[in-house]
C-alpha cells in the first residue's frame, strides 16, 4: 500500500462562479462571467450561476459535507464583485466580507484548513468595462482587493493562492474567446497574461503583511507535451507548446524572463506588433517574488504534431492530435504518467520551494443508479491512478506537498455549462441534494488515512 508522507495536505477545490449561486445579493456586481452566460451562444444551454449549486445559502451544509468526508484542506475562491461590486468602489462591501468570514471560521471550526484563491475568473463587469486586464490599471484593482480580503482574514487564513490559471484567463478569455470576456486577439492576450502574472507578483507582499505566517502561492494549469513521432520537426512543435502552455508562465515566475524562443516565435507570428511593449522596468523582478509553493492544476497531456504552414514558413504549426487512449466526457485523454513526468520535470527545471496539486480530476457523467448510489468508478480510477503518479513524484524526490481533487461538488463547468459533470458530490440541481458518489467514499477514506487503498471500500 502506498503512503503518503505524514502532513501531506488532502483536500478538495471549487470555486466561486462556478458553486456560489446568490448572484444579486448582498450588495454583489455584475462578473463578466454573468456578462458572458448572458451573450448568445457563449455557454452551452445558455446555462448561467444565477443559482449553481446555491453554496451562498448551503456552506454549512457543505463544510458538514467535507467534514464527512474527512478533508483536511478547502480551496475556495472569493468573488471579488461581491468585495468590490464595480472594482472601483473606495471601499469594500462589508456584507462580501462577512460571508467569507463566516465561511472561513466555520472550516476553522470543523478542523478544515482554507486555501483561499483570490481570482478564479470572476473580474467585476466595471473593471472589464474599463478594458479589463488588457489594462495596466487593473493590476492595482487587484492589488487594492488582495489587500481587503486579506486584510480581513489573513489572522485565519494561511494558504493563499493568487490567481487560478493566468494560462486560462488570458487564451480561453483573450486569444480563442471560450471564455468570459470572449474576445479573440492575440496581442492582447500576451498583455493581458502579463498583466495578471504582475498583479500576482504585486500581491504576494500585500498577502505576507497582512496574513503574517501565511504561505502564497500561483496556480498554473500546465500540460506536459510529447511529440507525435521522433522527428526533428515534431520535437520543435513539442517545444513551441511547452513554450505557449508551460513556459510562457513559469520562466516570468522563476527566471525573470519571458522564454526567448517564444518571444521570436511569436514575433514572427505577428502576434506581437509592437514587440514587448507591455512590459516596463521592475515588473520582472515583481512577477518573480519569492513565494512558498507553485499551485498545478492538470488534467491531461498533449501530444504534438508539426505541420508547417504558408502563414509562417520556419514556423511550428503546433497540432494537437486525439489523445490515445481512455478520455473522460471532456474529451481529454486520461494520462496519469503525465502528471509524473510534470512534477520531476518543473521540480527540476525550477526548483519551486514546494509544489501543490491544486486541481485534479475527471468529468463522467455517471447518474445515480436504482440503488440511489453513484457507481463512478471511472472517476475512482483516474483520481486513483493520478494520486498514484503523485506518489511515484514524491518518491523520486519531488516536494509536492498536497493534492486537491477537483471538485467536492458537481457545478457549472464554465462554457460547457452543467453538462459536465466533475465533482466528487452529486448534486441534484432540481432539489440541491448532495450525494457523495462511490469515488468520494473512496477518496475520504485516503484522506483519513494517508493511503492509497486498493479496493474501493463501498
Ligand atoms: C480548470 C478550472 C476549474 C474547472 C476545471 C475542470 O481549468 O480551474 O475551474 O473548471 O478546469
Amino acid at each position: 500500500m502506498s503512503r503518503f508522507p505524514p502532513g501531506f495536505v488532502f483536500g478538495v477545490a471549487t470555486s466561486s462562479y462556478q458553486i456560489e449561486g446568490a448572484a444579486d445579493e448582498d450588495g454583489r456586481g455584475p462578473s463578466i462571467w454573468d456578462t458572458f452566460c448572458r451573450t448568445p451562444g457563449k455557454v452551452a444551454h445558455a446555462h448561467n450561476g444565477d443559482v449553481a449549486c446555491d453554496h451562498y445559502h448551503r456552506w454549512r451544509d457543505d463544510i458538514a459535507l467535507m467534514k464527512g468526508l474527512h478533508a483536511g484542506a478547502y480551496r475556495f475562491s472569493v468573488a471579488w464583485p461581491r468585495i468590490f461590486p464595480t472594482g472601483l468602489e473606495a471601499t469594500p462591501n462589508r456584507a462580501g466580507l462577512d460571508f467569507y468570514g463566516r465561511l472561513v471560521d466555520g472550516l476553522l471550526e470543523a478542523g478544515i484548513s482554507p486555501w483561499m484563491t483570490l481570482y478564479h475568473w470572476d473580474l467585476p463587469q466595471g473593471l472589464q468595462d474599463r478594458g479589463g486586464w488588457a489594462e495596466r490599471d487593473t493590476v492595482a484593482h487587484f492589488e487594492r482587493y488582495a489587500d481587503a480580503v486579506t486584510r480581513h482574514l489573513g489572522d485565519r487564513v494561511k494558504h493563499v493562492i493568487t490567481h487560478n490559471e493566468p494560462w486560462c484567463v488570458a487564451m480561453l478569455g483573450h486569444m480563442n474567446g471560450e471564455h468570459a470576456p470572449g474576445h479573440k486577439d492575440w496581442p492582447e492576450a500576451l498583455r493581458v497574461v502579463h498583466h495578471v502574472l504582475l498583479s500576482h507578483g504585486r500581491a504576494v507582499p500585500i498577502v505576507r503583511a497582512n496574513a503574517p505566517g501565511a504561505q502564497v502561492g500561483i496556480t498554473l494549469n500546465l500540460v506536459p507535451g510529447y511529440p507525435a513521432s521522433p522527428s526533428a520537426a515534431d520535437a520543435d512543435a513539442t517545444r513551441h507548446f511547452d513554450g505557449f502552455f508551460n513556459r510562457w508562465y513559469l520562466d516570468p515566475l522563476y527566471r525573470r524572463s519571458y522564454p526567448e524562443d517564444m518571444v521570436a516565435d511569436y514575433a514572427a507570428l505577428g502576434r506581437l506588433p509592437t514587440g514587448m511593449d507591455f512590459v516596463r522596468p521592475g515588473d520582472l523582478d515583481a512577477i518573480a517574488a519569492p513565494t512558498d509553493f507553485l499551485g498545478i492544476n492538470y488534467y491531461s497531456r498533449a501530444i504534438l504534431r508539426n505541420e508547417t504552414t504558408p502563414e509562417a514558413e520556419n514556423l511550428p504549426r503546433t497540432i494537437e492530435e486525439p489523445g490515445k487512449d481512455a478520455r473522460t466526457d471532456i474529451g481529454w485523454e486520461v494520462y496519469p504518467d503525465g502528471l509524473r513526468d510534470l512534477l520531476v520535470r518543473v521540480a527540476k527545471d525550477y526548483a519551486p520551494p514546494a509544489l501543490v496539486i491544486t486541481e485534479n480530476g475527471a468529468s463522467y457523467f455517471t447518474a445515480p443508479s436504482d440503488d440511489g448510489a453513484i457507481h463512478d468508478t471511472a472517476r475512482l480510477d483516474y483520481l486513483r491512478t493520478h494520486l498514484g503518479a503523485c506518489v511515484d513524484a514524491i518518491a523520486e524526490g519531488v516536494p509536492l506537498t498536497g493534492y486537491f481533487a477537483w471538485s467536492l461538488m458537481d457545478n457549472f463547468e464554465w462554457a460547457w455549462g452543467y453538462d459536465q459533470r466533475f465533482g466528487l458530490v452529486w448534486v441534484d440541481y432540481a432539489t440541491q441534494a448532495r450525494t457523495p458518489k462511490d469515488s468520494a467514499l473512496w477518496y475520504a477514506e485516503v484522506m483519513r488515512t494517508g493511503a492509497l487503498q486498493q479496493v474501493a471500500p463501498v
